[in-house]
Formats: structure tokens, C-alpha cells, sequence
């Protein structure tokens, strides 16, 4: 495991290249099943990683976790379109009052669990 600023960007950070934003930016390895997050805190999160069920329940419980006073926005990728991530946020939205307020965004695939209040 390392940390990396963007000399080693990839996807969507190569986008901000050259940029301003560039500086701001600190871009981070590693697989979300055995990453460090603990150090971490965020109030927007984005999960967008691996599709399989299991990865989509663990990123899950990590991202409740890298909440400041577990207040926060997450936001999922590919919910209605990818099995294993529609299983996993339709189960946990039942099943765990945490992700109670897991609600679908009608016409998109994006998911999203508002606790900010
Ligand atoms: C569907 S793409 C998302 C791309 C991203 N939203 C972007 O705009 O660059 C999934 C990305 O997650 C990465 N990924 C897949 N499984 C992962 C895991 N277990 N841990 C960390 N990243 C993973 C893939 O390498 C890929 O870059």
C-alpha cells in the first residue's frame, strides 16, 4: 500500500492534469477490501469500486465508517444496473437502520444516503 499524489493518475484524476485542482488532489491505492480508510474522514463519498456483492457490503459499511459524526452524503454507482450492487443497497436499506434512508434517484443508476441531519 502507498499513497501517491497524481503522477501515477489513472481515469477520472487524469482529468485534472495541469490544473489548478491538480494540487488538491491526493490520489490513493490499494483494494477497499483491505485499505486503511481509518485515518480518513469525508462528508461526500462516491462508490464506484468493485460490482461483486461482497466488495459493494464491505465499501458500504467503509464509507458509513469515513463519516465525520457519521454525517454525510454517499453516493453509489450502477444501483438497478449491476446485480451485485442492487442486492447489496436493496438488503441493506431492510436490514440495517443505518441505510434506512437509502433511496434510488429515478432515471439514473445512482443510489444515495443523505445523513447529513
Ligand atoms: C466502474 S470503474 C469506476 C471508475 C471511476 N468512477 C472513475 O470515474 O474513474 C471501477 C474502478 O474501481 C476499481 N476497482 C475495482 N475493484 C476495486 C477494489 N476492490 N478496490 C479498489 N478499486 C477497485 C477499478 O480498477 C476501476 O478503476
Amino acid at each position: 500500500m502507498r499513497t501517491a499524489g497524481l503522477d501515477r493518475a489513472a481515469g477520472a484524476v487524469q482529468g485534472f492534469l495541469g490544473t489548478d485542482a491538480a494540487r488538491k488532489i491526493t490520489q490513493l491505492f490499494g483494494d477497499s477490501a483491505t485499505f486503511d480508510f481509518s485515518p480518513y474522514r469525508a462528508e461526500l463519498i462516491f462508490v464506484d469500486a468493485s460490482h461483486a456483492y461482497d466488495y459493494v457490503r464491505n465499501d458500504s459499511a467503509k464509507a458509513l465508517a469515513l463519516l465525520a459524526d457519521s454525517r454525510g452524503v454517499i453516493v453509489w454507482h450502477d444501483y438497478g444496473e449491476w446485480p451485485g450492487v442492487t442486492r447489496a443497497l436493496d438488503e441493506l436499506a431492510k436490514s440495517d437502520a443505518r441505510f434506512a434512508k437509502l433511496r434510488w434517484i429515478r432515471g439514473t443508476t445512482l443510489a444515495v444516503l443523505d445523513r447529513r441531519s
